[in-house]
């Protein structure tokens, strides 16, 4: 009864509203093919099927205007809508739900949901790829530290650096594909509850309707199985790790002992009692939020693991992580692009950075193997002994004299001095995949073209 304090708390705990109101669009799209469906095959008089037809053209219109009073006594998105239909045109509003049930609408609601969510990031994923190659072209020729265990190694090219985002990205896009096509590969409508249904329905017309492939093989596994929410998330998971790698970046390049680069004010806050201060808090915060979209990862793969089949209440579970994963990952690609865009690189505070460290070390090894012929082992450990005179004199690999270095290889000539400074070595790296300045100029305009 109304005053039982329990059914209050069922009402609470049952109703899944508040999140999965978000599917109405995707839910009226449903039940439209649906009904245009039972009409075709006679199942629903036309004069009925379009008075449901109208009643749901309304029914969206009042959700948009907000004008639409979502109650939480009626469960869910579904349950709400089906009782406006039955305001708006009386009784026949039952009929909608012929040789259904609300097990095959929901999960092809769901789906349709992420296949949507799927395009919009991607959309978010090339507005990013294209301000880092913005950058990339920008920089081709800055020099900058290129790092390994985060120790200056070998200096590259800042727009190599950025560029090497674009092509996580490019993989995380792949995966956005492989999902949408995995899980449109089946429409769920048509399955029923659990076991398909009695009426002659035809599934063919209302997955092709609703953009899908073709129906759904097997209708336990087609109401029951979230394993395309699942993938969303893992991508948006791994997504979300490029993202934090590149946060963390802009977090050290903008601190001051780096000073690589400087944020646009837009993306920094001031510091309430330090006036000098400019904190890149929308780069931290895309380093903090990948935690929250594994957590979402993690929440729906623990609500499905051991579920029995068919549907189980359960599943109503999946919506939250799966929205909030989405939010979070549309939100930080937003403020990722906005922070790449508006990002000024200091070249001088690079190029510095990229001439101390003895970073041509290893260009003065390769002299030796390519000029002098002696075995890179052995080149290796010639070069430590002259990075250890220079460390003596408290200056760089590459402002030591000859007389220095014959002191390590008598057989060293001037002609070395082509490839110990900075700007020689990253134009030597010429390899494919290299950060050469022509390579990165030449990987920026393939990546233009192929990232769109
Ligand atoms: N709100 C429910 C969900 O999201 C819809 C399906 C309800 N099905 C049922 N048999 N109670 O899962």
């Amino acid at each position: 009864t109304a005053d039982d304090p329990n059914a209050g708390v069922m009402a609470e705990i049952n109703a899944s509203i508040d999140v999965d109101q978000r599917l109405y669009a995707h839910d009226i799209a449903g039940s439209r093919a649906h009904c245009s469906m039972l009409i075709a095959q006679g199942i629903v008089s036309a004069d009925a099927g379009h008075a449901i037809l109208k009643g749901l053209d309304k029914i969206e219109l009042e959700i948009v205007a907000g004008t639409f009073a979502f109650d939480a006594a009626l469960e869910d998105i579904h349950m709400n809508i089906e009782a406006r239909l039955f305001e708006l045109i009386g009784e026949d509003a039952g009929r909608l739900h012929t040789a259904r049930s609300r097990n095959d609408q929901v999960s092809t609601d769901f789906r349709l949901w992420v296949r949507d969510s799927l395009d919009a990031l991607d959309t978010e994923l090339a507005a990013l790829q294209a301000a880092l190659i913005d950058q990339a072209e920008a920089h081709a020729a800055t020099v900058m530290p290129g790092f390994t265990h985060l120790q200056a190694a070998q200096p590259v090219s800042f727009g190599h650096h950025v560029l090497a985002y674009v092509e996580m990205l490019d993989r995380d896009r792949g995966r956005g594909r492989d999902c949408r096509a995995r899980l449109n590969a089946a429409c769920p409508l048509g399955s029923g509850a659990l076991a398909g249904t009695s009426f002659a329905i035809d599934r063919e017309r209302t997955a092709a309707d609703l953009g899908f492939d073709g129906p759904s093989r097997n209708s336990l596994d087609a109401v029951s199985d979230r394993d395309f929410a699942l993938e969303f998330l893992a991508f948006a998971a791994l997504c979300a790790t490029h993202l934090s790698r590149l946060g963390e970046e802009i977090v050290v390049w903008s601190s001051q002992p780096f000073g690589f680069v400087a944020l646009s004010d837009a993306f920094t806050t001031g510091s309430s009692m330090l006036p000098q201060k400019r904190n890149p808090d929308a780069a931290e915060l895309v380093r903090a939020k990948a935690g929250r979209i594994f957590g979402s990862l993690t929440a729906l793969l623990t609500v499905m693991k051991g579920l029995p089949l068919a549907y189980a209440k359960d599943t109503q579970e999946d919506k939250a992580p799966v929205f909030d994963a989405a939010d979070t990952l549309d939100l930080c690609l937003r403020a990722m692009t906005g922070m790449v865009a508006g990002m000024a690189v200091d070249t001088d505070a690079m190029r510095r950075a990229a001439a101390a460290g003895h970073a041509t070390a290893t260009d003065l090894a390769d002299w030796l193997v390519r000029v002098l012929d002696v075995p890179f082992r052995a080149a290796h450990q010639a070069t430590a002994r002259v990075v250890a005179v220079a460390e003596e004199k408290g200056c760089d690999l590459g402002a030591l004299s000859l007389a220095d270095l014959q002191t390590v290889e008598p057989r060293i000539t001037a002609e070395v001095f082509s490839v110990l400074g900075i700007e020689e070595s990253v134009k030597s790296r010429t390899s494919f995949g290299g950060t050469a300045p022509e390579r990165v100029r030449a990987a920026a305009a393939e990546a233009r073209k192929r990232c769109r």
